[in-house]
């Protein structure tokens, strides 16, 4: 798939963000190894810490639907400079696929690709948890 694809996917699902709190809308979308795109956008509480970032709200539903390996990932805000996953999302993500592209753009066409190992260098992960603690 052609990042433009996904990009604009990104887009689609941050019109439907709920961010009436900081006026911050985000959507993103994740690219499966199976090809198939999984979006999501930042969901708001009134009870501000338990909002959702969108990145980690598209990993939610493509878990959900039993696809647990990504290419790439798409995410999109309204800012000048194409803004990056924050560090929670980037350990979120690092979780499933810690060498997928990262894909940032606003909504007026700038992108910049990137990488999540560029991001998150020596992220902690499942072979770190040591002998009898792995997850799976
Ligand atoms: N947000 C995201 O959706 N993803 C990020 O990586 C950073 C922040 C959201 C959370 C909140 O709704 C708004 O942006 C302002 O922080």
């Amino acid at each position: 798939m052609d990042y433009g694809k996904l990009v604009q996917a990104a887009q689609e699902a941050r019109e439907r963000a709920y961010a009436p709190y900081s006026g911050f809308k985000v959507g993103a979308a994740l690219l499966g190894f199976d090809g198939r795109v999984f979006t999501g956008c930042n969901v708001e509480n009134a009870s501000y810490g338990l909002t959702l970032c969108a990145e980690r709200s598209a990993l939610a539903r493509a878990v959900g639907e039993g696809v647990y390996s990504f290419q790439a990932i798409a995410v999109v805000t309204g800012l000048e400079e194409p803004a990056a996953p924050c560090g929670a999302c980037r350990q979120a993500l690092a979780e499933f696929s810690p060498e997928m592209t990262v894909v940032l753009a606003n909504n007026k066409g700038t992108t910049k690709v990137t990488s999540l190992k560029e991001l998150l260098p020596l992220a902690f992960g499942k072979p770190d948890l040591g002998e009898g603690r792995h997850c799976e």
